[in-house]
């Protein structure tokens, strides 16, 4: 991919703007996780030693243009970096448009870009502000790429030089590495309740995958084709389009399942086949024998693309195939693991498997987008811009 990365470019005594993506998870404007803080020291320690004058754009949840609200505010953050980098003065200013003065070695973080009227419509003269702010516009935020917005897109359209971040550029290189020229047996495992969210995701994992396994609602779908689910999660207007799939591709489905029955208010759990799932019945997880079978399929992959819980996780009483497929791809040592998007990383969390995976994404919806095929926005516009010295 042809695109001018921070390492090509003299950052040296120049007035950078970094665009990254501190979208973290907060609860009363205290920070819940702060994984994606800590994948933006990189290029911010990268910028530090350059000596540069480092301005920071960022969004964080999604305010409404125009209004300042608490709750959005990126000040929790500041704060969190201000103790991170003790040594480093960390200036933090709410209008983009009024006049600053910043030193060489010195941070500007601007408050949230989406209180900026036109952010999320990539208003030109919006892009064009934020381009004037800089020498040199750095696109770190994996995790908001494929956001055509005037900080992720028109910035770096009207800035002089735009590249892309180390972030960025690890992220576009391990994504690559699974999907365009992966070692193969290449195993997709993709979960979620919803098939028509993940439905044309599943149909390129399927085009470029060896063997894909589906779980959660998107295999009920499958297993909806031939048989009976009673009242497990299914959208009935994919069944079609399943089929079609199947039909063509290599498409594990969960040959049992646990279930529960409530009666009477009573609730009931069971593992039985997939194919005598009553009418009173609802699939909340995959079986033993799926698992085994699964297990075996990911001990044989060198490629492993997850994406997706396989079953209810957030309830310990159906957290079992979820929990071993987890640990079947953090145990197969000589593959290349490749897992992103939203649950997946709360799954990661939870059985703490985060550095036995060759590479987590910290993309959510960016993920899902690259891994579908599309180009991503940020991607395009960098693309656009690549100097070839
Ligand atoms: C994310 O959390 O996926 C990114 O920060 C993008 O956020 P958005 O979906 O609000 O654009």
């Amino acid at each position: 991919m042809l695109i001018n990365k921070i390492k090509n470019i003299n950052i040296y005594k120049k007035k950078i703007l970094i665009r990254l993506d501190l979208n973290v998870p907060m609860k009363k404007n205290i920070i819940t996780s702060n994984e994606r803080i800590k994948s933006s020291f990189k290029v911010i320690k990268f910028a530090l030693k350059n000596k540069a004058k480092i301005i920071i754009l960022s969004h964080l949840g999604r305010p409404t243009e125009g209004f300042f609200e608490k709750k959005y505010s990126l000040f929790p953050i500041v704060q969190y970096l201000r103790k991170k980098f003790k040594n480093t003065n960390i200036y933090f200013k709410k209008d983009i448009y009024k006049k600053f003065k910043i030193n060489y070695g010195e941070i500007l973080i601007f408050e949230n870009v989406r209180f900026n009227k036109g952010e999320k419509k990539n208003d030109e003269k919006l892009a064009k502000k934020y381009a004037s702010l800089c020498d040199i516009f750095i696109m770190d935020a994996f995790g908001t790429a494929h956001r055509k917005e005037a900080s992720t897109y028109g910035v770096g359209i009207f800035s002089k030089i735009s590249c892309a971040g180390p972030l960025l550029t690890s992220e576009i290189k391990s994504l690559q590495k699974s999907i365009k020229n992966p070692k193969r047996p290449l195993v997709t495992i993709l979960g979620g309740s919803k098939i028509s969210t993940k439905f044309n995701i599943l149909k390129n994992l399927c085009k470029i995958s060896d063997t894909v396994i589906v779980g959660g609602g998107i295999a009920n779908t499958f297993l909806a084709i031939n048989n009976n689910i009673g009242k497990s999660i299914c959208e009935k207007n994919f069944i079609n389009l399943a089929k079609q799939l199947k039909k063509k591709y290599n498409i594990i489905i969960p040959i049992d399942s646990k279930i529960i029955k409530i009666t009477k208010n009573i609730k009931k759990y069971k593992i039985k086949n997939s194919n005598s799932i009553k009418k009173n019945e609802e699939i909340m997880d995959i079986g033993n024998k799926s698992i085994q079978i699964i297990e075996k399929i990911i001990k044989k992959a060198k490629t492993i693309i997850w994406n997706g819980p396989v079953g209810v996780f957030e309830s310990s009483k159906f957290r079992n195939g979820t929990k071993k497929i987890a640990r079947a791809i953090a145990n197969n040592k000589k593959s290349f693991s490749l897992a992103g998007g939203g649950d997946t990383l709360a799954v990661i969390n939870m059985f703490k498997i985060k550095n036995k995976i060759s590479y987590v994404s910290t993309g959510g919806g960016a993920f899902l987008e690259f891994i579908e095929g599309k180009t991503l926005p940020a991607i395009k516009m960098l693309q656009k811009k690549y100097i070839n010295k």
